[in-house]
């Protein structure tokens, strides 16, 4: 049994992207479906194993807070009207895990926001997933995928895919050696490089096993790439005393913070549910 089982979900972005829908609802509460997609973020971190989480979120966030709380008279509605099925689900939300909030007060980077956990996590490896990435493997999640390696090898571990050499720019991107099939040990990490000077196209794809010490560098706020303090140089950080590995995981990555990837997602998702699939397939053939 693996001994890691915090996580760490940041949640403080405004969305830019996704205004002006993005100016009352977070980005978080949108669906694929009938559920937000931080339901499905959060339900990867449960089924790998995660029992406690921490959002680092802001103002205009509180939605996300109630969606994650219990809500009596819902329930009380859906049991007088004998809708068990829909009571189970409902309660199901509020008892995933153990749901913790940290405001930060300013947007000054991924870096800051994930100092924002140091109280929370300890001395002991924690994970990290970001919302924008939507990993589906209905085998083994992503997370659990990262975990059993850090159990195996022990540092820290960064998922990575491949991505077009043309896109490096929006990634953190690694240098490392094969030690394994597809886990590298990483020697370099860059936060989204000119594609000249980008060591390789294998990128970070918003899920972390970290070790605790990266608080210490965290702790210095250096001011990197866009002007933000980065996660990714203080993970380079790590590398002088610790190692850091990137695991190649298999899982289909949706970008869900651009339209068109959200779009993808949506429709993979609805292919995937049977109380919808058919119809959907016959509507997308007539297009
Ligand atoms: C963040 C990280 C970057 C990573 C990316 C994955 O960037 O800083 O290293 O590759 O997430 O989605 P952001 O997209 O938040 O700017």
């Amino acid at each position: 049994m693996s001994l890691i089982k915090k996580a760490v979900i940041p949640i403080a972005g405004f969305g830019t992207r996704f205004l002006p829908i993005t100016k009352s609802v977070p980005k978080e509460m949108i669906p694929i479906l009938d559920k937000p997609t931080i339901h499905y973020i959060v339900e990867e971190a449960v089924n790998s194993g995660i029992t406690d989480i921490l959002f680092v979120t802001s103002k205009h966030k509180k939605c996300i807070e109630d969606y994650f709380d219990n809500f009596k008279e819902l329930e009380n509605v859906l049991e007088l009207s004998g809708n068990y099925e829909m009571l189970n689900i409902i309660k199901d939300i509020s008892n995933m895990a153990n749901i913790s909030f940290v405001r930060q007060k300013e947007q000054k980077g991924l870096g800051h926001a994930i100092y924002h956990a140091k109280a929370f996590v300890g001395s002991d490896p924690f994970c990290v997933l970001l919302g924008d990435d939507l990993i589906y493997n209905d085998n083994k999640p992503c997370l659990k995928q990262l975990i059993d390696i850090h159990d195996d090898y022990g540092g820290s571990v960064i998922g990575v895919q491949k991505v077009d050499f043309k896109d490096v720019d929006k990634y953190g991107i690694i240098d490392g050696v094969e030690v394994y099939k597809d886990l590298y040990e990483v020697k370099n990490l860059i936060e989204k490089p000119h594609v000249d000077h980008a060591p390789s196209n294998i990128a970070i794809l918003g899920r972390y096993i970290i070790s605790p010490s990266i608080f210490e560098f965290l702790e210095e706020g250096l001011v990197g790439k866009g002007g933000e303090i980065q996660l990714t140089d203080s993970i380079l950080k790590l590398l002088t005393n610790e190692k850091v590995y990137a695991y190649n995981f298999e899982g289909i990555r949706y970008d869900i913070g651009n339209k068109l990837g959200y779009l993808e997602a949506t429709i993979d998702y609805a292919l995937r549910d049977n109380s919808i699939n058919r119809d959907l397939t016959r509507y997308l053939k007539e297009r």
